[in-house]
């Protein structure tokens, strides 16, 4: 899995840190940064002590104001304190309506959350002819969470998130994000120019592993290189966007792509409603 780079958050950080207030807020996040977080959760075998421990651990090396974090641990009722998909949307829910988002939060929440099957297989609705994008939650338009159904050899176009940051999390299989390099549009004749995009890196990310991409740290595409198996994962894009840019990976020129759902909330679109929008991708 890649580690997004100081620099790279302290940007996203900063442009989900804008307002007066919270400005005020930062003073008092940098005071509690310097307490000890003493979140609680419980999940785990060994009762929750390690990853109780893991989650100490990781409000302190990074200096994580305790205010965001409140315990997960009580949305965990049933299931023996397991984390489920729906603790998942309810945390997301709850740090998405905080005026300050810490995006290396929602990050680890999406790290936290284990895939099973039982609890996503309702919206893994697959076509056979391109990846689908099945809406789990609208996220108040805040954000979406959705999961992405990849046939065999299904991949995306190379692509932006506009002012958006998107973690994705693999659900089952393996995917290959391919990270690119954005076109030089400061050169001249760029639209003759017809170079092929720069690749940055290439990461296969198996079940349960988990990265994160804004336009600061390039542009995208995710792959399904498998010829045998399905793979499916779980997007998050905060704030959502209806259309993004898409690259030609040989020439870098640039077009418009309407984004569409198969499915949401488990209930395929209607095909009238799929022809109003055809996505210009795969
Ligand atoms: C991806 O390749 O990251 C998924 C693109 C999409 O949202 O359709």
């Amino acid at each position: 899995m890649e580690r997004v780079s100081e620099l790279q958050m302290q940007k996203c950080m900063k442009r989900r840190e804008i307002s007066a207030a919270a400005a005020a807020a930062a003073v008092g996040a940098e005071e509690s940064a310097k307490r000890p977080c003493d979140r609680t959760w419980h999940s785990g075998r060994d009762g929750g002590d390690s990853a109780i421990r893991s989650i100490k651990d990781y409000c302190r090396d990074r200096k994580l104001p305790d205010d965001m974090y409140r315990p997960v641990a009580g949305r965990c009722g049933g299931g023996g304190g397991k984390f489920r998909l729906a603790d998942l949307v309810d945390e997301l829910h709850r740090v998405f309506a905080e005026d300050r988002v810490n995006v290396e939060y929602v990050q680890y929440l999406m790290e936290s959350y284990r895939s099973d099957p039982a609890e996503w297989l309702k919206y893994a609705k697959f076509n056979k002819f391109r990846y689908t994008r099945n809406l789990v939650d609208a996220g108040n338009g805040k954000f979406n969470l959705m999961v992405l159904c990849w046939g065999e050899g299904d991949g995306s176009s190379i692509h932006d998130h506009p002012g958006s940051d998107c973690v994705m999390k693999i659900l089952a299989g393996q995917l290959t994000e391919v990270r690119f390099a954005w076109p030089d549009d400061a050169a001249p004749d760029h639209d003759l120019q017809l170079q092929p995009m720069r690749e940055l890196s290439r990461t296969v990310l198996e079940t349960d592993g988990i990265c994160h991409i804004n336009d600061s740290m390039g542009l995208h595409r995710v792959e399904n290189a498998s010829h045998t198996d399905k793979a499916v994962s779980l997007h998050l894009y905060c704030p959502p966007f209806e259309e993004c840019a898409t690259f030609n990976q040989q020439t870098g020129h640039k077009t418009v792509a309407k984004s569409t759902f198969w499915s949401i909330h488990g209930e395929k679109v209607s095909k009238k409603r799929l022809e109003e929008h055809v996505p210009d991708d795969n």
